[in-house]
C-alpha cells in the first residue's frame, strides 16, 4: 500500500517520541513491504515561534493531502504567557475542527507488567479494557468566551453549545464501537445541572431505542463516572462523552494503565464507509517541558498511536496487531521508561524503548 502521513511532531517531547513513531512506521512499511511517505508540518509553539501563528495554512493543507496524521504535542511555559493572543493550543483544538475530526477514541487497557505502575490495587484493575470515545469539536472548548469589565474587575465567560446533529453523530460513532464489543454503552453528562446535558441525554436516549436496540445505555453523571472509574473500571466497556469530561475523565482513566505515557487516541471525522478515512493520532498525554530533552518520555503512547493510525485510517489490521504486539512485548522483555519500569526493572531510555519495540516488530 501507498499512504501519504504527515508528522507533526510539535513541542516539548513531541519530537522525541514522534521520532519513535516514526522508526516503528519505517519498520511496518518495511516487514510488511508498504510506501509509506512521510511529511512533517509546524503546529503548536514552534509554529508560534516560526509563523507567529499555531496553526499555519501550510499545515492544515498538508494534513488535508494526507492518508492520515501523527501528532506529538504541543505547548510549554515558553508560550504560557495569559495575556499572549496567540497559544500553543490552539493549533491542536484548530487542527481537529479543521479537519473535522468529532469522535477521539480513547482505548485503555492494561497490561500485567503495568499493574505495578497503577496507584490502583491490583484486584480492581484485573479485566479493564474500555474506549472512551470523547466528543472533540464541540462544547465549552469552542463556544463564544469573551472578557469584559466588572465592577469586581473583570468577567469572564465561556458558553457550552452542543447541537442535536453534534450529539447524534458522536453517539452513533460509539454505539458501533459498543456494538462490535460488549454492546455495553455508557453515556456521561451532566443532566443534573447543565442543559446541554439534557439536550445530550435525550438524543442518546433516542438514536440508541431507534437504531442501536442491540446495545444495552446506560446514562451516568459525569461525578458518579469519576468515582465509578476508580471504584470498579473493570465493569466499563464504552464510555460516551461530551469535549471537557472526555479530556478529565481520560487523565483520570490513564491512571489506571499506569501512566499517561501509554495511552494513545484517534481521532476521526467520517463515518467510515470509504477505503481510508482520514484520522489524526497522537499520545493522550502533553508536551512534558519538564522532561523534555532528556531522553526519558514514554514512547509507546505514540506507537501505540501508530497502530491505531494502522487500523482506522490505513485498514492494515495485522500490520496494527503487530506493532501492538512489539510494544507488548517489549514491556515483557522488562523495556521500559521510568513512568512504568517496576521496581528492579532497569529504566530504558526513550530512543532504546523505541528501538527495543521497532526489532519486535514482525509478522506473525
Ligand atoms: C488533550 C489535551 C488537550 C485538550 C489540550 C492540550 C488542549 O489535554 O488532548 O486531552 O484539552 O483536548
Ligand atoms: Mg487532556
Amino acid at each position: 500500500m501507498n499512504a501519504t502521513i504527515t508528522t507533526l511532531p510539535g513541542d516539548g517531547i513531541g519530537p522525541e517520541v514522534v521520532a519513535q513513531g516514526v522508526a516503528a512506521l519505517n519498520q511496518v512499511a518495511a516487514v510488511f513491504g508498504h510506501t509509506f511517505t512521510l511529511k512533517t508540518a509546524l503546529l503548536g509553539g514552534c509554529a508560534i515561534d516560526e509563523t507567529g501563528t499555531a496553526l499555519p495554512q501550510v499545515t492544515i493543507d498538508a494534513c488535508t493531502a494526507s492518508d492520515a496524521v501523527l501528532l506529538g504535542a504541543v505547548g510549554g511555559p515558553k508560550w504560557d504567557n495569559p495575556a499572549a493572543k496567540v497559544r500553543p493550543e490552539q493549533g491542536l483544538l484548530g487542527i481537529r475542527k479543521a479537519l473535522g475530526l468529532y469522535a477521539n477514541l480513547r482505548p485503555v487497557t492494561i497490561h500485567e507488567q503495568l499493574i505495578p505502575a497503577s496507584p490502583l490495587r491490583p484486584d480492581l484493575l484485573v479485566g479493564v479494557d474500555m474506549v472512551v470515545v470523547r466528543e472533540l469539536t464541540g462544547g465549552i472548548y469552542f463556544g463564544e468566551k469573551r472578557r469584559e469589565a466588572h465592577a469586581s474587575g473583570e468577567l469572564a465567560i465561556d458558553t457550552c453549545v452542543y447541537t442535536t446533529g453534534e450529539i447524534e453523530r458522536i453517539i452513533r460513532a460509539a454505539a458501533v464501537i459498543a456494538r462490535g464489543r460488549k454492546k455495553k454503552l455508557v453515556s456521561v453528562d451532566k443532566a443534573n445541572v447543565l442543559e446541554t446535558s439534557r439536550l445530550w441525554r435525550s438524543v442518546t436516549t433516542r438514536v440508541m431505542k431507534d437504531e442501536f436496540p442491540d446495545v444495552t445505555l446506560e446514562h451516568m453523571l459525569v461525578d458518579s463516572c469519576a468515582m465509578h472509574l476508580i471504584r470498579r473500571p473493570a465493569d466499563f466497556d464504552v464510555i460516551v462523552t461530551e469535549n471537557m469530561f472526555g479530556d478529565i475523565l481520560t487523565d483520570e482513566a490513564s491512571q489506571l494503565a499506569g501512566s499517561m505515557g501509554m495511552l494513545p487516541s484517534a481521532s476521526l471525522g467520517a463515518d467510515g464507509t470509504g477505503p481510508t478515512r482520514m484520522g489524526l493520532y497522537e499520545p493522550i498525554h502533553g508536551s512534558a517541558p519538564d522532561i523534555a530533552g532528556k531522553g526519558i518520555a514514554n514512547p509507546m503512547a505514540t506507537i501505540l498511536s501508530v497502530a491505531l493510525l494502522l487500523r482506522h485510517s490505513l485498514h492494515l489490521e495485522s500490520e496494527a496487531q503487530a506493532v501492538e504486539r512489539a510494544v507488548y512485548a517489549t514491556l515483557e522483555a522488562g523495556i521500559a521508561t521510568g513512568d512504568v519500569a517496576a521496581k528492579g526493572m532497569t529504566r530504558s531510555t526513550t530512543s532504546q524503548v523505541g528501538a527495543a519495540i521497532v526489532a519486535r516488530i514482525a509478522r506473525t
